[in-house]
């Protein structure tokens, strides 16, 4: 070997080296994030920095039982975390933002505030996404008050047999996105009247329609949703009566008797998505609204910085299966 050679393998070999030991003392000074059941402290530290485009390494533990990470309308596999063992994750951040991170494994009736906050700052690679306000701010909708209808259907509203009723019966107005978001079930069965059907075949089209607004896939994630994220107070099968139910209860009682007053939070039973006279007043709009602000004090955690809007659609497609006989 010639002794230019020589040396030039003995430059690449000491930057290589050199790029290991950088990266291993960047590695060694990732802070670690410990997971605590959220009576216990959360995640500590909750605020993490990062920068656009810029590798973020994560590394957690957990200090009491199993909890889980994952970033919120991002697209990531959530990672595990075990007492006593240390894993890891690799993020990037396109976009400029605050992103909320979040527990991912039911661990107690609190889980859902195991939540934290990624700070991303730089600029934006993409094009920036216009901003536009919920529907429930632009159709002004008063969430807080109560929407039930004074009547139900006799039976289950079948998509099946309304799609066998005369598509003609459906004015094209009713058939838009946009007339679904913003209407309640019975809105529908009501602006149907003149169509001379009986009830039960308007609940039928209604069903139709409203099926018509999601796809089996659609369906499919918003189940998975459910299951993951709602089922604990809901109920698997949308009675309100998870497993959560109770405690809640106990919960908003304990809080009134220690707050007396303003401050006491009003917590209440989850909702029942089963009840015809709840849902089937609900417009799209206003569950979409619920689900994006909560509750504020009742309970109802808010998800709008988890979810994206197509995943919060889809688990509201889900929500009203409860009422309407279509393939789930
Ligand atoms: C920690 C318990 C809890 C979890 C988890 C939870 N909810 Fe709720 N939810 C409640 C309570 C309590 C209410 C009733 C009080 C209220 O409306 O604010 C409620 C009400 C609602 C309502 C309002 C219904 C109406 O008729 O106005 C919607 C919609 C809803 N939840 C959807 C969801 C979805 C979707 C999820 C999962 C992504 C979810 N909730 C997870 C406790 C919970």
């Amino acid at each position: 070997m010639k002794p230019s050679e020589l040396l030039t393998r003995i430059v690449i070999t000491v930057f290589n080296l050199g790029v290991v030991a950088l990266s291993l003392a960047l590695w060694a000074q990732t802070p670690l994030i410990h997971a605590r059941i959220a009576e216990g402290g959360g995640w500590s530290p909750n605020v993490i920095q990062a920068k656009v485009g810029e590798p973020l390494h994560l590394k957690f533990t957990s200090d009491d039982v199993m909890h889980g990470f994952s970033v919120g309308q991002m697209e990531m596999q959530p990672v595990d975390i075990e007492p006593g063992k240390v894993s890891e994750t690799t993020l990037t951040f396109t976009k400029p933002g605050i992103y909320t991170f979040f527990c991912t494994r039911w661990c107690g009736l609190n889980h859902w505030r195991m939540r934290g906050t990624v700070k991303v700052t730089g600029s934006e690679t993409g094009t920036p996404e216009p901003v536009t306000p919920p529907l429930y701010v632009s159709l002004g909708l008063d969430l807080d008050k109560p929407h039930p209808v004074p009547f139900a259907p006799a039976g289950r509203p079948s998509a099946a047999n309304g799609q066998k009723l005369a598509a003609s019966l459906l004015n094209a107005r009713f058939t838009t996105p946009d007339y679904y978001r913003s209407h309640a079930p019975a809105q529908l069965f009501d602006n149907l009247r003149s169509t001379g059907l009986s009830d039960s075949q308007r609940w039928d089209l209604v069903a139709t329609v409203w099926q018509s607004n999601t796809t089996p896939a659609g369906l499919a994630e918003g189940k998975q949703l459910f299951a993951q994220n709602c089922a604990a107070c809901h109920g698997e099968f949308g009675g309100g009566n998870g497993v959560f139910a109770d405690d809640l209860a106990a919960a908003g009682t304990a809080s009134m008797q220690t707050m007396n007053g303003d401050m006491a939070m009003s917590m209440q039973t989850p909702a029942d998505f089963t009840n015809p006279q709840r849902m089937l007043g609900a417009s799209p709009a206003l569950l979409q609204g619920k689900i994006l602000r909560g509750g504020m004090g009742t309970g109802m955690p808010m998800w709008g910085t988890i979810f994206t809007h197509e995943q919060i659609w889809n688990v509201i497609a889900y929500l009203y299966s409860f009422q309407f006989d279509y393939p789930k």
